[in-house]
């Protein structure tokens, strides 16, 4: 019999990490789900995982006893969230650095061959060009972004001193699909349109953004694991689909549209009353994705009306992320 190549995601049952694992199924992987009890138990009521740990990415113990005989660590789980990471500041930093050190040193100690690490376009900041490539220089504006670029430069620190450890980094532009925290734009408008509420603007709604369907996102992560190029042990991929770049006025009237309610976007032109500030916004932000598209084959395939639909009739979109009081 093949044996399977076994793929341990953490953040499996989140929004991403849960159309990875289908398609590393799919693809003929074993893989294995590692996130915390709240979530896993939550997401089970839905979907049927095969074999899954229940933990957090600070207990280096479990993820030592979970990485054993492990390939390829797939990298997902983090502290994320604009309101969240702004109002947890340092939590957001113990999860996304210290759980990320943790899950790459003992991704190297039990002999994994490689790990892909989940980071953001918000590594970019306020971009200089209009199209972000690997190479745009790396401003990040948040508590969170820093944090990102704090696992990049760690992951990369390791694959240049290991050279059986392979390391890819993916910068994740705005992602979205079913099993999406409420938090994020496109499942808050579509809660709040379902509810026949006006969804809310912050700023001048001229704020730009490409949206990558779920599927798409997870599609380019194993594409990563199967056909990255390296330097010095290590890459960075920009994933994301520049087809689907949409001003956020403009999203929410898509929103509105699907309801066939007759419902207008609310313009909050100051940002009162809420978790975001202008000073932390990003006013455009668009991905080149050619590196992806010639070193991955990587080719995103769903657009925004269809990924919108599949979203809004799904009926599972999370009110927020369950209250974790154990690390
Ligand atoms: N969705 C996006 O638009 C987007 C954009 C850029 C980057 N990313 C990155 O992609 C990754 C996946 O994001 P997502 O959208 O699926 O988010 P998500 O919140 O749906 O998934 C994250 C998962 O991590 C788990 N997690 C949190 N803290 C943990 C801990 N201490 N130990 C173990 N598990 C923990 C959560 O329970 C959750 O299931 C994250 O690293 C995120 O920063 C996402």
């Amino acid at each position: 019999m093949v044996h399977k190549k076994k793929v341990l995601v953490t953040g499996g049952a989140g929004c991403i990490g849960l159309e990875v694992y289908n398609q590393l199924l799919k693809e003929g992987y074993h893989p294995i789900v590692y996130d915390l009890i709240e979530k896993i138990q939550k997401v089970s009521k839905f979907v049927k995982l095969k074999e899954f740990f229940y933990g957090s990415i600070l207990d280096r113990a479990l993820l030592s006893k979970a990485m054993q005989n492990v390939d390829y660590v797939i990298h997902l789980a983090a502290h994320l969230g604009v309101q969240r990471t702004e109002e947890e500041p340092l939590r957001c930093l113990e999860i996304n650095i210290n759980g990320s050190k943790n899950v790459f040193e003992t991704a190297l100690q039990s002999n994994v061959k490689r790990v892909i690490f989940a980071s953001s376009s918000e590594v970019y900041g306020e971009p200089f060009d209009k199209y972000v490539n690997e190479n745009s220089i790396t401003q990040g504006k948040s508590v969170y972004s820093v944090s990102k670029l704090a696992g990049e430069e760690y992951l990369k620190a390791l694959c240049k001193e290991n050279k059986k450890f392979t390391g890819i980094v993916i910068r994740f532009f705005n992602t979205f699909g079913p099993y999406q925290t409420a938090q994020f734009a496109i499942p808050k408008f579509i809660n709040l349109v379902k509810n026949n509420a006006s969804p809310i603007i912050n700023g001048t709604g001229e704020q730009i953004r490409s949206y990558c369907y779920v599927s798409d996102s997870a599609q380019g992560t194993v594409n990563a694991l199967k056909k990255a190029k390296y330097n010095n042990n290590f890459s960075i991929y920009n994933i994301g689909n520049p087809n689907n770049s949409i001003s956020v006025l403009e999203l929410s009237r898509k929103i509105i549209n699907l309801s066939k309610k007759n419902i207008k976007p609310k313009i909050n032109r100051d940002f009162s009353q809420t978790d975001r500030i202008k000073e932390r916004e990003v006013f455009a932000r668009l991905c080149d994705i050619s590196k992806a598209k010639s070193e991955l084959k990587f080719s995103p395939k769903i657009n925004l009306i269809s990924g919108l639909k599949k979203t809004y009739n799904s009926q599972i979109l999370w009110e927020d992320w369950p209250k974790h009081n154990k690390v």
